[in-house]
């Protein structure tokens, strides 16, 4: 009888920390040893000297997610796990949004049911709070924190979610209370709202002015309104899919006073611009509309500084699928509609390791420490699944991705999502996972996937780890 499972061999092992070459072994979903000629698998797979992170992370991905209106998200846990895998991702955190007027609880309990027996590899949930009532704030929502949602988010714009000043100080100081952390949408929504009707009252309502009605200036605005409101409550912040530079400048200043703001940042913002959106006013830039919308060329390279240096903490997709030719996707009810009615969002739960691991590490601009870090390590501490999710150690889960070094050229026909185009289509990557395993079985092996639906598990979260532990 072999003592394990199974035995990874010969892995350029990568953590947050360290490289080194060594034979992983697995029992029982876990890895039990690290080592070097370790004793049979049940299962041996040679990974040749080629380097193997920890299954990465996917901390922000909209996942059938229930809207208002006639929007539908394309992938569902079916799908979007599965899309997940094959791109080297093996745990995702999709959101259980509240709607105005419903009991949070109640939004949790259908996020169950959509999820039920659908995923491929493990996931948590994350809260959207957008009716903050005296029951919610008292009572659900501690409720839900212990019982393992411990992560929130909180938006400042977008009628059916936004919150006002005071209503996210409520939020914020339950956060503080029950030791959870609060993700937040930063845009200023009286400016868009503003800018919008400008836009549109003078014609200007193709897709590319979408960027125009949410320039930096109001990202800016609700960072700093953000960290000011969390500095005012004491607690801990994470902004989410944060788009440029003077987005950065405020968390750099923050961080400056010691203020614990935590950044995320997306794909978007290294490999789009607003051009994608559109240099003239026909409707294919409708594909990359979403928020905050990709800037320029010098923001991409601000994006790309913040990764390096250790402004950002959390790099997630922000998969929010919506097909193109579709009357539930980017044309409501069949129609080429006005920017502001395009539901926000764009597919990339498959394709966020592989465009960093290639353009990232190979291309010499963040350490492969750094990628496992942004990817896995720190979102599994940020929302308390380290350090069973995230690295490579005994004890942790065996999710693991095996890298392969091969071109690698994104076409839609290729990835495992449910929706009907890729903002990424023709880009030339240098490297793809060349097999994904989660808790210690294969899901791709690079050309097939072979996942089955309900193996993914729930995961309750435990407190973030992201900051030393008080004492007492
Ligand atoms: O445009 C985006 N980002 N759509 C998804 C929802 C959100 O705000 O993250
Ligand atoms: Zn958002
Ligand atoms: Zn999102």
């Amino acid at each position: 009888m072999p003592e394990f499972d199974l035995v990874v061999r010969n892995a350029q092992a990568t953590t947050a920390s360290d490289s080194f070459l060594c034979d992983i072994a697995v029992r029982g979903g876990r890895i039990v040893q690290l080592g070097l000629d370790l004793a049979p698998g049940a299962r041996e797979i040679d990974a040749a000297g080629r380097a193997v992170t920890p299954g990465g992370v996917d901390a922000h991905c909209h996942l059938d997610q229930p809207m208002e209106g006639p929007a539908r998200m394309a992938d569902d846990f079916a799908t979007g796990t599965r899309s997940a895998a094959c791109g080297g991702t093996t745990t995702v955190i999709p959101f259980a949004a509240q709607m105005k007027g419903q009991s949070l609880r109640a939004a949790v309990e259908d996020y169950h049911r959509r999820a039920e027996g659908k995923a491929h590899v493990d996931y948590a949930f994350h809260l959207i709070v957008s009716d903050p009532t005296p029951k919610v704030l008292k009572e659900e929502l501690p409720a839900l924190i212990r019982e393992g949602y411990t992560s929130f988010k909180i938006y400042m714009t977008y009628d059916d979610l936004k919150l006002d000043d005071g209503q996210i100080l409520d939020v914020l100081d339950v956060a503080r209370e029950h030791g959870a952390m609060a993700m937040v949408h930063a845009e200023n929504a009286d400016c868009i709202e503003w800018l919008t009707k400008r836009l549109e009252a003078s014609g200007r309502t193709a897709p590319r002015y979408h960027a125009h009605a949410r320039p930096m200036l109001v990202e800016r605005e609700a960072t700093h309104r953000a960290i000011a409101l969390s500095q005012l409550v004491d607690v801990p912040i994470l902004v989410v899919h944060v788009s440029g530079k003077e987005a950065v400048e405020q968390i750099r200043w923050a961080r400056g006073l010691g203020l614990k703001v935590f950044a995320e940042t997306c794909p978007q913002y290294l490999f789009l611009t607003a051009e994608d959106l559109g240099t003239d006013d026909s409707y294919g830039g409708a594909r990359c509309v979403c928020s905050p919308p990709p800037r320029d060329r010098a923001n991409q390279e601000v994006i790309w500084d913040g990764l390096a240096d250790g402004l950002f903490t959390v790099f997630s997709s922000d998969h929010a699928p919506f097909n193109f030719d579709d009357p539930a996707g980017k044309k409501p009810g069949g129609e080429e509609v006005p920017f502001q009615h395009i539901p926000n969002g764009i597919p990339g739960l498959e394709t966020r390791m592989a465009l960093l691991w290639s353009e990232g590490v190979l291309a010499g601009r963040i350490t492969p420490q750094k990628f496992v870090e942004l990817t896995a390590t720190n979102p599994a501490k940020a929302y308390g699944l380290h350090p069973r999710k995230g690295t490579i150690a005994v004890g942790a889960d065996a999710d693991l991705v095996i890298w392969d070094e091969r071109e690698t050229v994104i076409r839609n026909a290729m990835l495992h999502h449910a929706v009907d185009y890729t903002p990424y289509e023709g880009m030339r990557l240098a490297a793809w996972p060349g097999m994904t395993l989660a808790r210690g079985e294969v899901v791709w092996d690079g050309s097939r996937f072979s996942g089955k639906a309900g193996a993914g598990r729930f995961l309750p979260c435990g407190a973030p780890s992201l900051l030393p532990k008080k004492r007492g």
